[in-house]
């Protein structure tokens, strides 16, 4: 099934695999990515997964989680179009590529946010004066649109308006406190993410694929989160009615995912070591994101869905994605973690090669390192990234 190809309008996807979007923090100060960012992006190319998912690349300067994260922008456009142009050579033209557009709100240098969340900020206070203006955000989906159209020029296949993990968009979902055309009702907390996938959508060719990466729910109590009721679980009714808006406003491709990795990591990527025990199971947060899958093909059947949370299976993680495309939980199969730790696994299932399976182990450093404010890799099989890591710890970050 992994190695079956797929179609989305003109879009030919050579197989089933998607390499998710990973934040690297490598970035140059304008946006571009750096040598680091390329050689990541380059073993994707040589890897044989047919989609690459660049990672978080921000609309705005006041939008980035520092100055080291990706921002296209005309500036920056000339590195992308390069890096582009070598992947495609790499792969022999046949991967897909999305690049992911962000505004990184609360977790922006300087934070953004759509509203006071108590839950979060106990945690980590943000202070007065950070909630965004109904000005301010009415001026984002022109910025959405504007990086659109740029990742159109420099060769991309399709973008993907991010709406999860704790991100503006996603944040103003719950925005149940606001009292302007952003806040309250369904309608005006869904207004900016729809208004940019709309924009969006108008600003790219049509055979250009509109995707999002959607938290269908923050796995946390009512009202701290979207999607959820008060005791955390997921409340379905505003998800599904959010995905149906999302159709109709042009997205074709859904990346499901949950939970915010601020507040609540396990429930995204399941883990086995990290500083933080979780409060349930890895296997119970496996099971959420099939069952939240499931739930969605059933109500959506020709949706094309990417299923996520995949690392922890380890070296079953091939063997979980053809049961799980079997199944037809998820039309295609994104892996994250993996891909950093083991970027060529699909070429060695393919040739059943394996000399030195590299599984990812699910230890976290790759987060470590991002919240360490150091670019992020593997740090248990890449050289660069492990010594990285052991001078951060060193030096006590
Ligand atoms: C270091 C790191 C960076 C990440 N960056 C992004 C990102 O830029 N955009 C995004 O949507 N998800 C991001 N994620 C989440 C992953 O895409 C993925 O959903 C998560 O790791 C679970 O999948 P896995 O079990 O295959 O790793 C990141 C995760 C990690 C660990």
């Amino acid at each position: 099934m992994i190695d079956q190809s797929y179609r989305i309008g003109d879009r030919i996807f050579e197989n089933r695999l998607v390499f998710q979007p990973m934040e690297s923090r490598s970035c140059l100060a304008d946006g571009s990515p750096s040598e680091l960012t390329a050689r990541k992006y380059m073993k994707a190319a040589e890897s044989g997964a047919g989609t690459v998912w660049f990672e978080a690349c921000a609309v705005c300067p006041e939008g980035r989680t520092g100055d080291t994260q990706m921002m296209l922008t005309e500036n920056s456009a000339g590195a992308f179009s390069e890096l582009l142009a070598k992947m495609k050579k790499a792969s022999g033209g046949r991967q897909i590529y999305i690049l992911q557009l962000t505004h990184s709100g609360r977790q922006s240098a300087e934070p953004i946010i759509a509203y006071h969340n108590a839950l979060y900020e106990a945690k980590k206070p943000v202070p007065p004066g950070c909630v965004a203006t109904g000005g301010y955000l009415g001026s984002l989906p022109a910025l959405y649109a504007k990086s659109a159209r740029l990742a159109a020029e420099v060769g991309f296949d399709g973008v993907d308006v991010k709406s999860c993990h704790g991100y503006l968009l996603q944040e103003l979902l719950s925005a149940y406190s606001r009292e302007d055309d952003y806040g309250g009702c369904f309608e005006n907390r869904t207004r900016l993410l729809l208004d940019c996938v709309r924009a969006v959508r108008s600003a790219i060719p049509s055979d250009m694929i509109v995707a999002s990466r959607l938290g269908v729910s923050d796995v946390v109590p009512y009202p701290y989160g979207f999607g959820t009721d008060a005791d955390g679980n997921i409340d379905y009714a505003e998800p599904d009615a959010l995905i149906s808006e999302l159709i109709r406003a042009g997205v074709g491709l859904i990346n499901v995912t949950v939970g915010n990795p601020y507040y609540n990591p396990h429930v995204n990527r399941p883990f086995r070591k990290g500083g933080y025990i979780p409060p349930e199971g890895p296997r119970t947060g496996l099971q959420r994101l099939i069952t939240v899958q499931n739930h969605i093909k059933e109500k959506f059947p020709s949706l094309p869905l990417v299923g996520s949370g995949m690392s922890y299976y380890g070296k079953d993680i091939i063997e979980k994605s053809q049961e799980l495309l079997r199944d037809g939980v998820c039309d295609l199969v994104g892996f994250g973690r993996m891909w950093l730790a083991y970027p060529e696994i699909y070429r060695d299932h393919l040739s059943k090669a394996q000399t030195r399976p590299k599984y990812c182990v699910t230890c976290s450093r790759c987060t470590e390192l991002m919240r360490g404010g150091m670019p992020s890799g593997c740090a248990v099989y890449d050289e660069y990234y492990k010594e990285l890591y052991a001078k951060m710890n060193e030096n006590g970050r």
